[in-house]
Protein backbone atom coordinates (compact mmCIF):
# COMPACT_ATOMS: atom_id res chain seq x y z
CA UNK A 1 0.00 0.00 0.00
CA UNK A 2 1.90 3.06 -1.02
CA UNK A 3 1.54 5.50 2.06
CA UNK A 4 3.51 8.11 3.18
CA UNK A 5 2.94 8.89 6.59
CA UNK A 6 1.43 12.32 7.57
CA UNK A 7 4.11 13.58 9.69
CA UNK A 8 6.70 11.64 11.32
CA UNK A 9 6.43 8.33 13.50
CA UNK A 10 9.04 8.22 16.30
CA UNK A 11 6.82 5.68 18.62
CA UNK A 12 8.25 2.98 19.37
CA UNK A 13 5.56 1.19 21.22
CA UNK A 14 1.85 3.04 22.20
CA UNK A 15 1.70 2.57 25.91
CA UNK A 16 -0.29 5.89 26.59
CA UNK A 17 -1.75 8.35 24.81
CA UNK A 18 -0.27 11.04 27.28
CA UNK A 19 2.50 10.73 24.60
CA UNK A 20 0.79 11.65 21.45
CA UNK A 21 1.16 14.94 19.98
CA UNK A 22 -1.94 16.24 17.00
CA UNK A 23 0.34 15.32 14.44
CA UNK A 24 0.39 11.18 16.19
CA UNK A 25 -3.49 11.24 15.85
CA UNK A 26 -3.74 13.01 12.96
CA UNK A 27 -1.51 9.85 11.39
CA UNK A 28 -3.49 7.11 13.10
CA UNK A 29 -6.73 8.32 11.79
CA UNK A 30 -5.42 8.90 8.73
CA UNK A 31 -4.65 5.77 8.02
CA UNK A 32 -7.28 4.16 10.14
CA UNK A 33 -9.47 5.50 7.41
CA UNK A 34 -7.65 4.37 4.78
CA UNK A 35 -8.17 0.75 5.84
CA UNK A 36 -11.87 1.44 6.91
CA UNK A 37 -12.94 2.44 3.54
CA UNK A 38 -10.78 -1.07 1.55
CA UNK A 39 -13.33 -2.75 -0.07
CA UNK A 40 -14.98 -6.43 1.99
CA UNK A 41 -15.12 -9.28 0.75
CA UNK A 42 -12.44 -11.36 -0.94
CA UNK A 43 -9.54 -8.71 -1.48
CA UNK A 44 -9.53 -8.45 2.52
CA UNK A 45 -5.85 -9.34 3.13
CA UNK A 46 -3.43 -6.75 2.41
CA UNK A 47 0.40 -7.96 2.24
CA UNK A 48 1.87 -5.26 4.37
CA UNK A 49 3.10 -7.29 7.86
CA UNK A 50 3.54 -10.65 5.76
CA UNK A 51 5.95 -12.65 7.64
CA UNK A 52 5.42 -11.06 10.67
CA UNK A 53 4.48 -12.69 13.96
CA UNK A 54 2.16 -10.43 16.38
CA UNK A 55 1.27 -12.36 19.79
CA UNK A 56 -1.25 -11.11 22.01
CA UNK A 57 -0.27 -11.68 25.63
CA UNK A 58 -3.65 -10.99 27.71
CA UNK A 59 -3.71 -11.52 31.34
CA UNK A 60 -7.11 -10.11 32.00
CA UNK A 61 -10.23 -10.74 30.07
CA UNK A 62 -11.10 -9.72 26.92
CA UNK A 63 -13.70 -10.38 24.33
CA UNK A 64 -13.68 -7.62 21.68
CA UNK A 65 -10.02 -5.84 21.85
CA UNK A 66 -7.82 -9.29 21.75
CA UNK A 67 -10.17 -10.72 19.00
CA UNK A 68 -9.82 -7.08 17.32
CA UNK A 69 -6.31 -6.93 17.36
CA UNK A 70 -5.61 -10.50 16.14
CA UNK A 71 -8.28 -9.94 12.87
CA UNK A 72 -6.56 -6.36 12.47
CA UNK A 73 -2.80 -8.26 12.20
CA UNK A 74 -4.64 -11.08 9.99
CA UNK A 75 -5.99 -8.81 7.23
CA UNK A 76 -2.44 -7.09 7.36
CA UNK A 77 -1.21 -10.48 6.53
CA UNK A 78 0.68 -10.85 9.85
CA UNK A 79 1.14 -14.53 12.14
CA UNK A 80 -0.45 -14.39 15.29
CA UNK A 81 -0.23 -16.27 18.20
CA UNK A 82 -2.25 -15.85 21.47
CA UNK A 83 -0.87 -16.64 24.77
CA UNK A 84 -3.41 -17.93 27.29
CA UNK A 85 -2.01 -17.97 30.81
CA UNK A 86 -4.21 -20.61 32.52
CA UNK A 87 -2.68 -22.92 29.81
CA UNK A 88 0.70 -21.32 29.80
CA UNK A 89 4.34 -22.00 31.65
CA UNK A 90 3.18 -19.09 34.19
CA UNK A 91 1.68 -21.52 35.84
CA UNK A 92 4.71 -23.13 36.17
CA UNK A 93 6.20 -20.05 38.02
CA UNK A 94 7.65 -18.43 34.68
CA UNK A 95 8.37 -14.96 34.96
CA UNK A 96 6.26 -12.35 32.30
CA UNK A 97 9.49 -11.36 30.88
CA UNK A 98 10.82 -14.54 30.02
CA UNK A 99 7.37 -15.81 28.22
CA UNK A 100 7.39 -12.10 26.77
CA UNK A 101 11.12 -13.45 25.35
CA UNK A 102 10.10 -16.81 24.40
CA UNK A 103 7.48 -15.39 22.06
CA UNK A 104 10.14 -12.91 20.61
CA UNK A 105 12.66 -16.07 20.26
CA UNK A 106 9.92 -17.12 18.29
CA UNK A 107 10.01 -14.24 16.32
CA UNK A 108 6.96 -11.83 17.23
CA UNK A 109 7.93 -8.07 16.85
CA UNK A 110 4.85 -7.01 18.27
CA UNK A 111 3.84 -7.94 21.38
CA UNK A 112 -0.22 -6.68 22.00
CA UNK A 113 -0.27 -6.79 26.35
CA UNK A 114 -3.10 -6.62 28.82
CA UNK A 115 -2.67 -6.95 32.31
CA UNK A 116 -4.16 -6.13 35.34
CA UNK A 117 -1.57 -3.97 37.06
CA UNK A 118 -0.93 -0.58 35.82
CA UNK A 119 2.44 -0.33 34.53
CA UNK A 120 3.36 -3.98 33.41
CA UNK A 121 3.23 -2.87 29.33
CA UNK A 122 5.55 -0.29 29.99
CA UNK A 123 7.65 -2.39 32.24
CA UNK A 124 7.56 -5.14 29.78
CA UNK A 125 9.04 -2.41 27.06
CA UNK A 126 11.67 -0.98 28.77
CA UNK A 127 12.99 -4.26 29.63
CA UNK A 128 12.91 -5.65 26.31
CA UNK A 129 14.39 -2.10 24.69
CA UNK A 130 17.63 -3.04 28.00
CA UNK A 131 17.29 -6.47 26.56
CA UNK A 132 18.34 -5.14 22.76
CA UNK A 133 15.12 -6.87 21.43
CA UNK A 134 13.76 -5.17 18.68
CA UNK A 135 10.00 -5.72 19.30
CA UNK A 136 7.11 -2.99 19.72
CA UNK A 137 5.00 -3.34 22.61
CA UNK A 138 1.14 -2.18 22.46
CA UNK A 139 -1.20 -1.44 25.48
CA UNK A 140 -4.24 -3.64 25.40
CA UNK A 141 -5.37 -1.92 28.88
CA UNK A 142 -3.02 -1.81 32.25
CA UNK A 143 -4.91 -1.80 35.08
CA UNK A 144 -6.77 1.79 35.78
CA UNK A 145 -4.02 3.44 33.86
CA UNK A 146 -4.12 3.46 29.84
CA UNK A 147 -5.98 1.88 27.37
CA UNK A 148 -4.61 3.62 24.01
CA UNK A 149 -6.16 1.69 20.98
CA UNK A 150 -9.83 2.30 22.59
CA UNK A 151 -9.17 5.60 23.21
CA UNK A 152 -8.42 5.76 19.81
CA UNK A 153 -11.09 3.95 18.49
CA UNK A 154 -13.87 5.89 20.23
CA UNK A 155 -11.62 8.83 18.89
CA UNK A 156 -11.71 7.65 15.19
CA UNK A 157 -15.71 7.04 15.60
CA UNK A 158 -16.71 10.28 16.94
CA UNK A 159 -14.46 12.04 14.20
CA UNK A 160 -16.30 9.87 11.48
CA UNK A 161 -19.59 10.64 12.81
CA UNK A 162 -18.68 14.91 13.39
CA UNK A 163 -17.23 14.38 9.87
CA UNK A 164 -17.39 11.66 7.61
CA UNK A 165 -15.57 12.28 4.90
CA UNK A 166 -13.04 13.80 6.69
CA UNK A 167 -12.42 12.38 10.48
CA UNK A 168 -9.14 14.31 11.39
CA UNK A 169 -8.51 15.66 14.54
CA UNK A 170 -10.19 19.06 13.23
CA UNK A 171 -13.29 17.24 13.52
CA UNK A 172 -13.51 17.34 17.22
CA UNK A 173 -12.42 20.87 17.62
CA UNK A 174 -15.31 22.70 19.73
CA UNK A 175 -17.54 19.76 20.38
CA UNK A 176 -18.42 18.83 23.54
CA UNK A 177 -17.91 15.27 24.86
CA UNK A 178 -19.56 14.29 27.98
CA UNK A 179 -18.13 11.17 29.86
CA UNK A 180 -20.45 10.01 32.33
CA UNK A 181 -19.78 7.11 35.20
CA UNK A 182 -17.12 4.79 36.86
CA UNK A 183 -14.21 7.57 35.50
CA UNK A 184 -12.50 6.44 38.41
CA UNK A 185 -11.82 2.55 37.68
CA UNK A 186 -11.65 3.38 33.91
CA UNK A 187 -8.58 3.54 31.80
CA UNK A 188 -10.84 3.90 28.90
CA UNK A 189 -11.68 7.59 30.58
CA UNK A 190 -8.15 8.38 30.92
CA UNK A 191 -7.16 7.63 27.52
CA UNK A 192 -10.43 9.45 26.02
CA UNK A 193 -9.46 12.36 28.21
CA UNK A 194 -5.84 12.44 26.73
CA UNK A 195 -6.75 11.77 23.18
CA UNK A 196 -10.31 14.25 23.36
CA UNK A 197 -8.59 17.53 24.85
CA UNK A 198 -5.80 16.82 22.17
CA UNK A 199 -7.64 17.15 19.49
CA UNK A 200 -9.61 20.29 20.68
CA UNK A 201 -12.95 19.05 22.38
CA UNK A 202 -14.00 20.37 25.70
CA UNK A 203 -14.70 17.33 28.07
CA UNK A 204 -17.06 17.45 30.52
CA UNK A 205 -16.74 14.61 33.10
CA UNK A 206 -20.25 13.23 35.18
CA UNK A 207 -20.71 10.92 37.82
CA UNK A 208 -20.98 10.60 41.99
CA UNK A 209 -18.01 11.65 43.49
CA UNK A 210 -16.86 7.97 44.96
CA UNK A 211 -16.51 7.17 41.27
CA UNK A 212 -15.29 10.28 39.78
CA UNK A 213 -13.18 11.97 42.59
CA UNK A 214 -12.83 16.25 41.89
CA UNK A 215 -9.28 15.44 40.93
CA UNK A 216 -9.85 14.13 37.91
CA UNK A 217 -11.03 18.10 36.81
CA UNK A 218 -7.11 18.45 36.66
CA UNK A 219 -5.88 15.05 34.84
CA UNK A 220 -4.64 16.66 31.57
CA UNK A 221 -3.30 19.58 33.70
CA UNK A 222 0.31 17.99 33.54
CA UNK A 223 1.98 15.04 31.96
CA UNK A 224 2.50 11.84 33.84
CA UNK A 225 5.24 10.98 35.99
CA UNK A 226 8.43 10.26 33.98
CA UNK A 227 7.06 12.11 30.60
CA UNK A 228 9.30 15.14 30.25
CA UNK A 229 6.38 17.33 29.24
CA UNK A 230 2.74 17.33 27.19
CA UNK A 231 3.58 17.53 23.16
CA UNK A 232 0.37 19.21 22.93
CA UNK A 233 0.62 22.65 22.88
CA UNK A 234 -3.42 23.58 23.50
CA UNK A 235 -5.56 21.18 25.24
CA UNK A 236 -9.20 21.44 24.93
CA UNK A 237 -10.96 22.78 28.22
CA UNK A 238 -12.00 19.97 31.06
CA UNK A 239 -15.20 20.13 33.36
CA UNK A 240 -16.79 17.98 35.93
CA UNK A 241 -20.39 18.25 37.10
CA UNK A 242 -22.87 16.02 39.02
CA UNK A 243 -25.91 16.56 37.65
CA UNK A 244 -26.20 14.49 34.35
CA UNK A 245 -28.99 16.82 33.30
CA UNK A 246 -26.69 19.73 33.61
CA UNK A 247 -23.92 17.41 31.67
CA UNK A 248 -26.01 16.65 29.06
CA UNK A 249 -27.55 20.01 27.81
CA UNK A 250 -25.41 21.47 24.75
CA UNK A 251 -23.79 17.66 24.85
CA UNK A 252 -22.28 16.47 21.07
CA UNK A 253 -21.79 13.58 21.78
CA UNK A 254 -22.08 11.27 25.81
CA UNK A 255 -20.23 7.92 26.04
CA UNK A 256 -20.47 6.19 29.13
CA UNK A 257 -18.70 3.80 31.07
CA UNK A 258 -19.04 0.40 32.29
CA UNK A 259 -19.49 0.05 35.85
CA UNK A 260 -16.16 -2.12 36.77
CA UNK A 261 -17.63 -4.23 39.62
CA UNK A 262 -14.80 -6.46 39.97
CA UNK A 263 -12.28 -3.26 40.61
CA UNK A 264 -15.21 -2.02 43.65
CA UNK A 265 -13.82 -2.93 46.71
CA UNK A 266 -15.08 -0.67 48.64
CA UNK A 267 -18.93 -0.66 48.29
CA UNK A 268 -18.72 2.88 46.54
CA UNK A 269 -22.46 2.47 45.42
CA UNK A 270 -25.55 1.78 47.35
CA UNK A 271 -27.12 0.17 44.54
CA UNK A 272 -27.22 -0.54 40.59
CA UNK A 273 -30.74 0.86 40.46
CA UNK A 274 -30.08 4.14 42.36
CA UNK A 275 -26.76 4.21 40.05
CA UNK A 276 -28.86 3.61 36.95
CA UNK A 277 -31.88 6.45 38.21
CA UNK A 278 -28.99 8.66 38.51
CA UNK A 279 -26.57 8.37 35.86
CA UNK A 280 -27.81 5.68 33.59
CA UNK A 281 -28.60 6.18 30.09
CA UNK A 282 -32.00 6.11 28.03
CA UNK A 283 -34.07 7.39 25.51
CA UNK A 284 -36.18 9.80 28.14
CA UNK A 285 -32.82 11.35 29.86
CA UNK A 286 -31.60 12.06 26.85
CA UNK A 287 -34.51 14.11 25.59
CA UNK A 288 -32.81 17.42 27.33
CA UNK A 289 -30.14 17.15 24.35
CA UNK A 290 -30.35 17.37 20.20
CA UNK A 291 -32.10 13.99 18.96
CA UNK A 292 -28.72 13.27 16.29
CA UNK A 293 -26.80 13.44 19.94
CA UNK A 294 -24.58 9.86 19.92
CA UNK A 295 -23.81 7.21 22.40
CA UNK A 296 -20.64 5.74 22.88
CA UNK A 297 -19.62 2.23 25.21
CA UNK A 298 -16.41 0.80 24.99
CA UNK A 299 -18.01 -2.33 26.12
CA UNK A 300 -18.78 -5.06 27.37
CA UNK A 301 -21.94 -3.21 28.68
CA UNK A 302 -24.58 -3.88 32.17
CA UNK A 303 -27.34 -3.68 30.44
CA UNK A 304 -29.78 -1.80 32.55
CA UNK A 305 -27.09 -0.02 34.19
CA UNK A 306 -25.24 1.96 32.20
CA UNK A 307 -28.08 2.08 29.55
CA UNK A 308 -31.23 0.49 28.86
CA UNK A 309 -31.59 -2.25 26.97
CA UNK A 310 -33.84 -0.01 24.16
CA UNK A 311 -30.57 2.25 24.23
CA UNK A 312 -28.19 -0.27 23.94
CA UNK A 313 -30.24 -1.36 20.49
CA UNK A 314 -30.92 1.63 19.03
CA UNK A 315 -28.67 1.39 16.02
CA UNK A 316 -29.44 4.96 15.08
CA UNK A 317 -28.54 6.66 18.65
CA UNK A 318 -26.36 3.91 19.85
CA UNK A 319 -22.55 3.74 18.49
CA UNK A 320 -21.55 0.53 20.48
CA UNK A 321 -21.32 -1.35 17.08
CA UNK A 322 -20.06 0.79 15.28
CA UNK A 323 -16.91 1.30 17.87
CA UNK A 324 -16.58 -2.55 17.45
CA UNK A 325 -15.89 -2.31 13.77
CA UNK A 326 -13.46 0.72 13.71
CA UNK A 327 -11.47 -0.62 15.85
CA UNK A 328 -10.52 -3.05 13.31
CA UNK A 329 -8.60 -0.43 11.11
CA UNK A 330 -7.18 1.47 14.33
CA UNK A 331 -5.69 -1.37 15.20
CA UNK A 332 -4.48 -2.20 11.79
CA UNK A 333 -3.06 1.60 11.62
CA UNK A 334 -1.31 0.75 14.81
CA UNK A 335 -0.01 -2.45 13.98
CA UNK A 336 1.36 -1.54 10.77
CA UNK A 337 3.03 2.06 11.98
CA UNK A 338 4.98 0.32 14.47
CA UNK A 339 6.00 -2.86 12.46
CA UNK A 340 7.04 -0.35 9.90
CA UNK A 341 9.48 1.67 12.45
CA UNK A 342 11.00 -1.36 13.67
CA UNK A 343 12.16 -2.04 10.17
CA UNK A 344 12.86 1.64 9.23
CA UNK A 345 16.89 1.87 9.61
C1 LIG B 1 -12.66 -1.98 28.54
C2 LIG B 1 -11.44 -2.49 29.25
O1 LIG B 1 -11.18 -3.68 29.35
O2 LIG B 1 -10.72 -1.62 29.69
N1 LIG B 1 -13.21 -2.79 27.58
C3 LIG B 1 -12.64 -2.81 26.35
O3 LIG B 1 -11.47 -3.01 26.20
N2 LIG B 1 -13.45 -2.58 25.30
C4 LIG B 1 -13.65 -1.42 29.43
C5 LIG B 1 -14.20 -2.28 30.51
O4 LIG B 1 -13.71 -3.34 30.83
O5 LIG B 1 -15.17 -1.81 31.10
Amino acid sequence: MPWQPLSDWTHRHVLDLAAFSLDDYATVLELAQRFRSLPSGGARRLPALQGRLMTTLFFEPSTRTRSSFELAAKRLSADVLSFAPSASSLSKGESLLDTARTYVAMGAELLVVRHRCAGVPAGLAAALDRAGERVAVLNAGDGLHSHPSQGLLDLFTLARHFNPVAPTPAALRGRRIVIVGDVLHSRVARSNLWALTACGAEVVLCGPPTLLPAAFAAFVAAPPPGQARDPVAARGPLRLVRSLEEALAGADAVMTLRLQKERMHQHLLSGLESYHRLYGLSHERLRSCAEAVPVLHPGPVNRGVEMTGDLLDDADRCLVQEQVLNGIPVRMALLYLLASGLTAV
